[in-house]
């Protein structure tokens, strides 16, 4: 489809259901299929290999991606780990520096198993980026804008260097959501979800979400898929796109809420630096503005102490004290004892991901109650 992203989210994929014309794809509750005779089938066979309401979500998602081809996991990490299972044991990966922390646990205490071999990058850095590619380097792997330190790095530079040495770009876009960056616009291959996040959007379920524009990719994806079995369930694909439709209007408001609030924390005199791209003092905005359409829901900053950010989490009465982020809901997270207790403490302070960090991922409540809430946990 050509439409818009509004339309494309609410139609690609999902037409009527053709016995019932029911308008809604139906939640197919079912594990298996009658097939007519030996070789007679309908094209599904068994839910694990194809599955009517995951393939509607997946031919969605390809088609906001702007890719060809989609794929639906159990959890963002079942998707990783299925696209890291494109490459054989002594490849390399060249990956960012600053990425979620149960990324980097996989790779290193779980794919590092297994013979892959990592390179950890800043980057921003290109030159960096060049010098770690060797022989077998296969893929560059890159989180934007980072998990917690909302760095970003120049998708259209990285996709050229990609080009160049013959290796493949993927890029996790958990952060912005298709509605906001299209990694593959830029040169990435493979572009990947925690639609655990903004693509469900309400903290209710756990998901991951693939998409490539590559045949060959596609092909041996859909194979890892069906051998290795890290599918989810109907309900979870049905509500993963009934959470598509409204993802155009959630991120709007996710914006203008992270602005203000971002805002707001940047002005007060007892707060350093504020990590959100939308602000005139970030120092990659130039950057944000070329290759974002908006940006984002997510802000981080340090408190400057353990007990700053003690008092803040214990605090807060609107915001919720939690692990994950994008969904309705305001939460507040403390990355150190949390999402990146699996990153050694010494790459947590090269990255200044410290005890005074703390990570607000802005929900759609009103912002002034946001506000007031941050004001009376801090103090005024
Ligand atoms: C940027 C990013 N990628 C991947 C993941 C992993 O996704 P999941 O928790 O759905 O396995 C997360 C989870 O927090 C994340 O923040």
């Amino acid at each position: 489809m050509s439409a818009g992203f509004s339309t494309r989210a609410i139609h690609a994929g999902q037409e009527p259901e053709p016995v019932t014309g029911a308008v809604n794809v139906p939640i197919f509750q079912t594990s298996t299929y009658a097939q007519k005779g030996i070789g007679e089938h309908t094209g599904f066979e068994y839910a694990r290999t194809q599955h009517p309401t995951r393939m509607a979500l997946e031919r969605c998602i390809a088609d906001l991606e702007g890719g060809t081809h989609g794929f639906a996991f159990a959890s963002g990490l079942a998707a990783i780990d299925t696209v890291m299972r494109l490459l054989e044991p002594g490849d390399h990966v060249v990956a960012g520096d600053d990425m979620y922390g149960g990324t980097f646990r996989l790779f290193d205490k779980v794919l590092s198993r297994y013979g892959l071999t990592f390179s950890y990058v800043d980057l921003r850095d290109t030159g960096s980026v060049r010098a770690a590619i060797g022989e077998r380097t296969r893929l560059i792997y890159a989180e934007t804008p980072t998990n917690p330190m909302m760095r970003l790095c120049d998708l259209g530079a990285l996709g050229s260097i990609a080009a160049e040495a013959g290796v493949r770009l993927v890029v996790d876009n958990t952060f912005m959501s298709p509605y906001l960056q299209n990694p593959i616009a830029y040169g990435a291959s493979i572009v990947l979800h925690s639609s655990t996040k903004y693509i469900g959007g309400h903290s209710d379920l756990v998901g991951g979400l693939v998409v490539t524009n590559d045949a060959d990719v596609a092909g041996r994806l859909a194979f890892l898929q069906n051998s290795c079995g890290p599918v989810p369930g109907p309900q979870d694909c049905y509500l993963t796109l009934r959470s598509l439709k409204t993802l155009s209007v959630r991120m709007d408001r996710h914006c203008a809420n992270a602005m203000e609030v971002a805002t707001y924390l940047n002005q007060r005199s007892d707060i350093g630096t504020v990590n959100y791209p939308g602000l005139a003092t970030f120092p990659q905005r130039e950057l944000a503005g070329r290759q974002m359409r908006g940006f984002g829901g997510m802000i981080s900053l340090d408190l400057g102490s353990l007990e700053r950010a003690r008092k803040l989490c214990a605090g807060v009465r609107v915001f919720t004290f939690a692990e994950s982020l994008g969904g309705v809901e305001s939460l507040l997270c403390h990355p150190v004892s949390m999402t990146h207790g699996s990153v050694p403490p010494e790459r947590r302070a090269e990255l200044g991901i410290t005890d005074g960090l703390v990570r607000f991922s802005v929900g759609l409540e009103d912002v002034a109650d946001l506000i007031a809430d941050i004001e009376q946990a801090l103090g005024q």
